[in-house]
């Protein structure tokens, strides 16, 4: 029997860093959802599929495969056979991605995949629904969050050390606008699953949020 992880939480609360250290650590593989969901994005804008026509997404979504393979323990995203892993992380891509996120159609081919990757294999799985929807059995759930303030700042921190020229009270909007879609959708909407354990990471670094991680896991474990 597989034994699974369920960690959800808004964007930029730390989910897939930690979850890939922990998976790491613990022999696990880790399935990013978002990526999943962001695979789907990069279709339907590469094909100019605008996002707030739903009969023009379903249709689209006969021709999107996307499934998962993994390079040296990273997960890669392979949409209709090409490896898009490098393509995926623009914001962009991402504000697409929590778009056409809403639709049942584009969600009920992803959550398929997920739910038969976590059917055969340990996992340590993020998203917005995995401890609601997708693994409502898990076997732990946590919901991670931070601030909006301190996930701003992280990304600006991030995309700055980068290079990218930006600014930080635009990407605390962006992400404030990000939250109120992916909370308030009508299908799966993010919430915290009534079994879940809060995990609030504003005041920790990445060691301090793996630690509260693993106690929490092995709380939970031996309760
Ligand atoms: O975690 P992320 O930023 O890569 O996710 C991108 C978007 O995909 C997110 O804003 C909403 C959607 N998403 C979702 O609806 N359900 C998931 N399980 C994961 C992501």
């Amino acid at each position: 029997m597989s034994y699974n992880i369920a960690i959800d939480g808004p964007a930029g609360a730390g989910k897939s860093t930690i979850a890939k250290l922990l998976a790491r650590e613990l022999g696990y593989i880790y399935v990013d959802t978002g990526a999943m969901y962001r695979a789907m994005a990069c279709y339907f804008l590469q094909n100019g599929i605008p996002a707030e026509d739903e009969a023009k997404i379903t249709d689209a979504c006969a021709g999107v495969d996307v499934t998962i393979s993994y390079r040296d323990g990273e997960q890669q995203v392979i949409l209709n056979g090409e490896n898009v892993t490098g393509k995926i992380r623009t914001e962009e891509v991402g504000k697409m991605a929590s778009t056409v996120s809403v639709y049942p159609v584009v969600r009920t081919k992803l959550v398929e995949l997920q739910r038969a990757l976590a059917k055969t294999e340990n996992v340590i799985m993020d998203g917005r629904d995995i401890g609601t929807v997708v693994l409502p059995d898990a076997d732990v759930k946590i919901y991670l969050t931070a601030s909006s303030a301190v996930r701003a700042k992280r990304r600006y921190e991030e995309l700055t050390e980068k290079g990218v020229d930006c600014n930080l009270e635009e990407i605390e909007k962006d992400i404030i606008d990000r939250d109120y879609r992916d909370m308030h959708r009508e299908v799966s909407p993010l919430k915290q699953a009534e079994d879940a354990v809060l995990l609030d990471t504003s005041e920790l670094d990445i060691d301090g949020v793996v630690r509260e991680m693993k106690r929490i896991i092995a709380e939970v474990c031996h309760a």
